[in-house]
């Protein structure tokens, strides 16, 4: 197996030769390192590529955009999709292989089988899109079996996923290593998404407001303002000022339970999701300097 930054990664299809492929190179004594993402790439996903480049003897990048993970009237349809460019970018991180599987033979006629999480993923983004985590433990789940990676790597941006995954990783014993890698941002704040792609010029500059509502909330912290609902209450007003912005939910949580807190400690995460227009935009960000990392 060549990893020739460059090369362009060979594109498999098929749900049993991957699983095969990756078998007979686990039996060879290779490192599997594997980005799961739903395509469409940008700097962020590149990032976990690179790193898992580091980290692996094969890079494996799945891209599939999974039906069970989007809510009815969700934006399944819309998800842009253009696997020649994501080929072309992957190749530029030094990806090996692509997994780019079609829904059919991830879930054939007859498929009965979930995966859940408990609590984690009753908050936050798991209330706002009922099943959703669902459909991406599942699919985490199956891409594990299939890829047999030894390290897996996700972004921080979607933050709860992470806790999520980390969480039945452990609960089921899986023998991945599952490494968090930090937000990559815009020059301007903007987090990076395949779903930036939907906004206008408008409402682009709009959506800058949850980057700042995390500035904002560090600043409040480092001058000492630690009561949580005056932190949310200033950023609830910054957003609220933006003409096309509606929160889905600002809270301040605990990094590991996800649960609220009243106080902001080093533990504290800020996570948001704002609608921006029909754009569902998410940010987190640690509140205080001293905080840990989750990576
Ligand atoms: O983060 C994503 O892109 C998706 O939720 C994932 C992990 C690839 C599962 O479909």
């Amino acid at each position: 197996m060549t990893s020739a930054v460059n090369k362009t990664p060979e594109i498999v299809r098929s749900v049993d030769q991957m699983q095969q492929r990756c078998l007979a190179l686990r039996e060879a004594g290779k490192r599997i390192a594997f980005v799961p993402t739903m395509g469409w790439l940008h700097e962020g996903h590149l990032s976990l590529l690179r790193e898992g480049r580091r980290r692996g003897d094969v890079l494996v990048l799945s891209i599939f955009v999974n039906p069970t993970q989007f809510g009815a009237g969700e934006d399944f349809d819309n998800y842009p999709r253009d696997l020649d460019r994501d080929a072309a970018l992957a190749a530029t991180a030094g990806a090996d292989l692509i997994f780019a599987p079609v829904a059919s033979d991830m879930y054939p006629r007859g498929y009965a089988t979930y995966v859940d999480v408990e609590g984690l993923t009753e908050v936050l983004c798991g209330a706002s899109r009922p099943g959703h985590f669902r459909g991406v433990t599942t699919v985490v789940t199956k891409l594990f079996t299939i890829v047999q990676p030894h390290v897996a790597l996700f972004g921080q941006k979607d933050f709860q996923q992470l806790a999520v995954i980390r969480r039945m990783t452990v609960d089921l014993n899986l023998p991945v290593e599952v490494v968090g890698m930090p937000i990559v941002r815009e020059a301007d704040g903007l987090a990076m998404s395949s779903r930036n792609v939907y906004l206008s010029a408008e409402q682009r500059r709009q959506a800058l407001v949850l980057s700042r509502a995390l500035v904002m909330a560090r600043e409040m912290a480092a001058q000492g303002q630690i009561a949580a609902d005056a932190v949310i209450a200033e950023l609830t007003q910054l957003i609220a000022a933006m003409p096309d912005a509606r929160i889905d939910y600002l809270q301040i949580c605990h990094q590991r339970t996800l649960q609220q807190q009243a106080t902001v400690d080093p533990d504290s995460v800020l996570l948001l999701a704002v609608f921006i227009g029909q754009t569902r935009l998410i940010d987190n960000g640690f509140l205080l300097d001293s905080a840990p990392s989750q990576g």
